[in-house]
């Protein structure tokens, strides 16, 4: 019984403001969390098994947005989208990369999405906001996305062999958009041959 009482009060201490949170990698972007965007609560939750081994490059084919408000509103018009009309548990994709720079929370870290059909449990699904079938994201959200893909990898979510590649690639769809699909082949651990 003490020890249990012990156990309740370390884990209270522990979690409170008094200790600070252990800092993100400096890598990592500035990731706005589902709150800040004023995402639904998911009907429910699946975990992934982390390290997690791959990361699949999509886009939303949606209008892009360049301030925090518009991709927030994006967002939100997505995850009614996913829930309602597609019947997912949650908005798709793991994390979402807005023309302002800023990674937006999706289904998050080791969390299965619903984006790449047989990937979701071991792939997270970042997409790139906008339509890149013939422009290119701007340098703040390539180079953001990039970032971000290290980060996972340095809080130990994402293996350090993951592999990454466009969706297009395993399933039938032009995601992530012909012009990002030939950028991507210039980002880290790209691979031509994705597991199976
Ligand atoms: C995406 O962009 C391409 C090329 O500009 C265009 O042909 C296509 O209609 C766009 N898709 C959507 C859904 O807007």
């Amino acid at each position: 019984m003490r020890n249990i009482v012990v156990f309740v009060f370390l884990c209270v201490l522990f979690d409170s403001p008094i200790f600070a949170k252990s800092p993100l990698p400096s890598i990592c972007p500035e990731i706005a969390n589902r709150a800040r965007w004023g995402a639904r609560t998911p009907l429910e939750v699946d975990y992934a098994i982390i390290p997690v081994e791959n990361v699949i490059i999509h886009h939303t084919v949606t209008p892009g947005c360049s301030t925090e408000n518009e991709c927030a509103s994006l967002l939100r018009n997505m995850q009614n989208f996913h829930m309602e009309t597609l019947e997912f548990h949650d908005i798709g994709y793991n994390f979402l990369v807005g023309g302002d720079g800023i990674v937006y929370e999706g289904a998050g870290w080791h969390k299965v999405g619903a984006h790449t059909r047989k990937y979701n449990t071991r792939s997270l699904g970042l997409a790139i906001i906008g339509n890149f079938t013939s422009d290119l994201p701007n340098k703040k959200q390539i180079q953001s996305a990039k970032d971000f893909i290290q980060c996972g990898v340095e809080m130990g979510e994402l293996d350090i062999n993951y592999k990454l590649f466009g969706a297009r690639q395993v399933s039938s769809t032009a995601s992530p958009g012909l012009k990002l699909y030939r950028e991507i082949q210039n980002w880290p651990h790209f691979t031509g041959t994705p597991p199976n």
